[in-house]
């Protein structure tokens, strides 16, 4: 078993992106500036932004974080959206989700400018995706790939097995890997899926995105069976500082001596997603000029 070290490429990657900037820089050019909305004090939330913010210091980019109380209202947070929509300075930004219950989430992801969404949140980011045109990939499937790639990680005509459809992680997953680029075969399942087991055991290629921690186990797959575990859930721990521990969609313990290839959590996918953030700031950076 090997491990998909997500923390080492994400350094990697974010190495590469801060030596663009020093040449931007030496050009003298614009660094990019990426922005992040983060409405209310969702413990998680706070953490993920954290570390987006100190990405971008680490790479070199501006970065402004733009704090909003847990009761804000939809209307003021989409004027924060045209600010940033408006403000020729930021080269993109993101909005922190979830967001609180009397926000309609789908109604802010619209309001962003899509040649700033380097989430690749907005519908014709999605759209562009789907179609094979340039846009905005969403960091975690961007960052999966990437991790697949820099470890010589074929998918050319391998069954790929993804369970989780969400907008974020599943869905665009199985999208792009059907694609030319990657040459899957891709079966996309979720919670409504019967007999989870018979997809998963011929899978060459697992990719959980659930939610559930531990959810996936050693019988459900096949020996040399290659693991992306997406899950990054907040579980109760009395022997943690913290009072909690971190723990992914996959039984690390259970599988991993079943598996050719896998990715720990933390230290897999989570590092990853930061890491490609940055990279499509830089991108929107270099796509404005
Ligand atoms: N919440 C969980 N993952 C993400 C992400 O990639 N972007 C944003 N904006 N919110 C998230």
């Amino acid at each position: 078993m090997k491990i998909l070290d997500g923390k080492k490429t994400s350094q990697e990657i974010q190495k590469e992106i801060a030596l663009e900037v020093e040449q931007i820089k030496n050009n003298g050019g614009k660094v990019p500036h990426l922005a992040a909305i983060l409405v209310g004090n969702n413990g998680a939330s706070m953490t993920y932004v954290n570390n987006k913010v100190t990405a971008c210091e680490r790479v070199g980019f501006n970065s402004t974080l733009v704090t909003l109380p847990e009761d804000t209202s939809q209307e003021e947070l989409l004027t924060e959206i045209q600010k940033l929509n408006q403000n020729p300075d930021i080269d993109g930004f993101i909005v922190q989700l979830p967001l609180p219950k009397h926000i309609n989430e789908q109604k802010v992801l619209l309001a962003i400018d899509p040649d700033k969404d380097v989430d690749g949140f907005h519908p014709t980011n999605f759209g562009r995706m789907a179609l094979e045109l340039e846009a905005f990939i969403p960091a975690t499937p961007f960052g999966i790939l990437e991790l697949l790639k820099r470890h010589n990680i074929s998918t050319e005509g391998k069954n790929v097995v993804v369970i989780g459809r969400s907008d974020i992680a599943g869905r665009p997953m199985s999208i792009l890997l059907s694609q030319k680029n990657w040459n899957a075969t891709v079966t996309l399942t979720h919670s409504r899926t019967k007999n989870l087991s018979e997809y998963t055991q011929k899978a060459d290629i697992v990719i959980v995105a659930l939610g559930k921690p531990l959810f996936l186990k050693a019988d459900m797959v096949k020996n040399d069976v290659v693991i992306i575990d997406v899950g990054i859930t907040r579980v109760e721990d009395a022997k943690s500082s913290k009072g909690y521990r971190i723990a992914g969609d996959v039984d690390f313990e259970d599988v991993k001596d079943k598996a050719s290839y896998i990715t720990p959590v933390p230290g897999g996918v989570g590092p990853m997603t930061i890491a490609m953030l940055m990279k499509n700031t830089l991108l929107a950076r270099k796509r404005k000029r």
